[in-house]
């Protein structure tokens, strides 16, 4: 049986749990694959610490680029992480016309333009299947199975972490901070769990969608990006109470002659697919043309499945090598349609506003809503709650434009009723 060589870049948790499958697995891989992989090099900075999985010696080293001169190595396992010295090292592995694997979502979505050149011109490989859902084949899905469709949009819960922290908020009533510390225990949370939190990670793996799905470029600085910190507990409850749960979705959808893409926390009907993708699950359902609805759905992070997922790629790297296919990548066109402005999206609002419990105050918040053409669906006074003098009151409304909405929120704000910022979360039905 033929073997191929691979050089791995990274032995952080991932890059254990791939050393670890092709210590063990190669026999099942080889079987099905009709080649043997094999490890030619590991490089990391750090060659000491024990990884909990026995490596040969000769084969550590601290010098990835000579691991990619290596005429022996014909793949190139990117699992070091941002853009730095990782896109260095993809882009010199794809110009000596070796075949890539990564999963670093920050750098395709930061620099996918050119990267997906570079793929192009060189004739060489790029798989990233790993940088978005994790075990999820979402990428996969998107490049294959589903191609010929034509996507009206597609809904993910993309970070782990967050869908962590936010179903042991509403089902352990714990702090965000605790929830928090126990994902980092778990050991889903990024090295800077930040990126994380400020939703930055669920926006690369948007852009990365997007670029799959509508051929768009998707500058993280255009789009709105909200994440979980400081989405406060009592949100949560009163969402329940109203028969939602709080997911921080991706959410991107084409319109006539704009796209959407969007992220940040929302309100989700409880019997909602979506709603019961709990812990560390991701899930993304996609909608095309001729695809109708379909979920993808599995574990969205962790070592073994983003570890599942790279060994795929290397599968497939195995077979383009040993069969000299190109995977031609899709570059943005002229045409390309532009991003949607957040202000002219129109959606559902969940709005707490705090307020003095007196009369003609609930008149004057539903006079400023009105104003600015916003329909109210329903009220929900939370007295028993009181902070001083003030109380919160949910407001639920009908569909309405973003732009008014945040226009109407800063006039109520400015209001001599309002004791604290009013709380805004999109409804997403
Ligand atoms: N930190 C990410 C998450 C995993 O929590 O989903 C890798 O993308």
């Amino acid at each position: 049986m033929k073997s191929a060589k691979i050089g791995l870049a990274g032995f952080g948790t991932v890059g254990a749990g791939v050393v670890e499958g092709l210590t063990t697995h190669a026999d099942i891989m080889a079987s099905r694959i009709g080649i043997r992989p094999t490890l030619g090099g590991i490089a990391d900075l750090d060659i000491e610490t024990d990884r909990g999985i026995a490596v040969d010696a000769d084969i550590l080293t601290t010098d990835a680029f000579g691991m990619i001169d290596d005429p022996e190595i014909a793949i190139i396992v990117e699992l070091i992480g941002g853009t730095g010295i990782a896109k260095e090292i993809v882009c010199r592995a794809l110009r000596a016309g070796k075949a890539v694997v990564t999963a670093n979502k920050a750098l395709l979505a930061e620099h996918g333009d050119e990267l997906f050149s570079l793929v192009n011109e060189t004739g060489s490989n790029l798989y990233f299947g790993a940088s978005v859902g994790g075990g999820i084949p979402i990428i996969r899905a998107l490049q294959e199975s589903f191609v010929v469709n034509q996507f009206r949009g597609l809904r993910g819960i993309l970070n782990g972490t967050c869908n962590y922290i936010l179903t042991r908020m509403e089902t352990e009533h714990l702090p965000f901070d605790e929830a928090l510390q126990e994902a980092q225990e778990a050991g889903f949370a990024e090295a800077d769990p930040t990126l994380d939190i400020n939703g930055f990670d669920t926006a690369h793996k948007a852009a990365i969608l997007a670029r799959l799905a509508y051929g768009i470029s998707v500058p993280m600085d255009t789009i709105c990006v909200e994440g979980i910190r400081g989405l406060a507990a009592e949100d949560i409850a009163y969402a329940s109470d109203l028969g939602y749960r709080i997911k921080l979705l991706a959410i991107l959808a084409s319109h006539d002659k704009t796209v959407e893409v969007r992220i940040h926390p929302a309100l989700v009907p409880k019997q909602h697919m979506l709603a019961s993708v709990n812990g560390a699950f991701n899930a993304v359902m996609v909608e095309g043309d001729f695809l109708g609805s379909g979920m993808l759905y599995g574990q969205g992070a962790g070592q073994k499945p983003t570890a599942s997922t790279v060994l795929g790629d290397i599968g497939d790297a195995l077979r383009d090598c040993s069969s000299g296919m190109h995977r031609t990548l899709p570059t943005p066109s002229d045409d390309a349609p532009p991003l949607c402005d957040i202000e002219n999206i129109v959606t559902r609002y969940y709005l707490r506003v705090n307020v003095l419990d007196k009369p003609g105050t609930l008149s004057r918040v539903s006079s400023i809503l009105g104003e600015h053409g916003i329909s109210i669906d329903s009220v929900m006074q939370k007295t028993e709650e009181h902070q001083g003098e003030h109380v919160p009151v949910v407001i639920v409304t009908h569909g309405a434009q973003e732009g008014n909405i945040t226009h109407a929120v800063r006039l109520i704000d400015e209001a001599d009723i309002v004791g604290a910022p009013t709380v805004r979360l999109r409804i997403e039905q």
